[in-house]
């Protein structure tokens, strides 16, 4: 699999339908806090504050076939944090794709950020496996989840 076609560019507005029918997408639901529906009235309001809140970098990768996937980054602790979470067209699953998407991604984050973030279930092993092998350190399991650290800076 040839991953270095893969572009990463800010998400827009433009994006809004595809990013609500990932997140609607039943594996993605089931991997997430918040497993309901998401409606697009709340998905529209959701999307109009967060291009414009400067705590939140949201990314789309795409290459020659279309578009890979959704990234965001939401920056915790006064910035020093940004937690990671990803999420693929299920078209584009099982390619390989979201390790270059990461990698990619971090030029994206604001300055400040010392490290990343990644809380994933335990059960989701394709996930799990995608963080424990881009250098992502186990830190603890609780609840559920396992909480994965990645030093960017000292
Ligand atoms: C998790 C997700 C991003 C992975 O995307 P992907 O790049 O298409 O993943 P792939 O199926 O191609 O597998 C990538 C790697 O995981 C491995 N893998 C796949 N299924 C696995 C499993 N059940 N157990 C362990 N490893 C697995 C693959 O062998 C591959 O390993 P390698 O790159 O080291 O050779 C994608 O499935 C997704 O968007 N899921 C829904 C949202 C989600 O769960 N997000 C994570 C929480 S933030």
């Amino acid at each position: 699999m040839n991953n270095t076609s893969v572009r990463v560019r800010r998400a827009t507005q433009l994006d809004s339908n595809d990013i609500l029918t990932w997140r609607n997408d039943d594996t993605t639901r089931k991997m997430s806090r918040n497993t309901g529906i998401i409606l697009k009235k709340d998905h529209d309001n959701w999307l109009t504050a967060a291009l414009t809140n400067t705590d939140k970098v949201l990314l789309i990768a795409e290459d020659n076939q279309g578009k890979i996937g959704f990234l965001r980054f939401d920056s915790t602790d006064k910035g020093s944090r940004a937690e990671v979470s990803i999420n693929l067209n299920p078209n584009r699953r099982d390619q390989k794709l979201s390790k270059t998407f990461l990698r990619q991604a971090k030029r994206f984050l604001p300055r400040g950020v010392n490290d990343l973030l990644a809380c994933i279930k335990v059960e989701n092993e394709v996930s799990n496996h995608i963080f424990s092998s881009s250098n992502y350190e186990l830190k603890h399991s609780k609840d559920g989840y396992n909480y994965y650290i990645l030093k960017i800076r000292k």
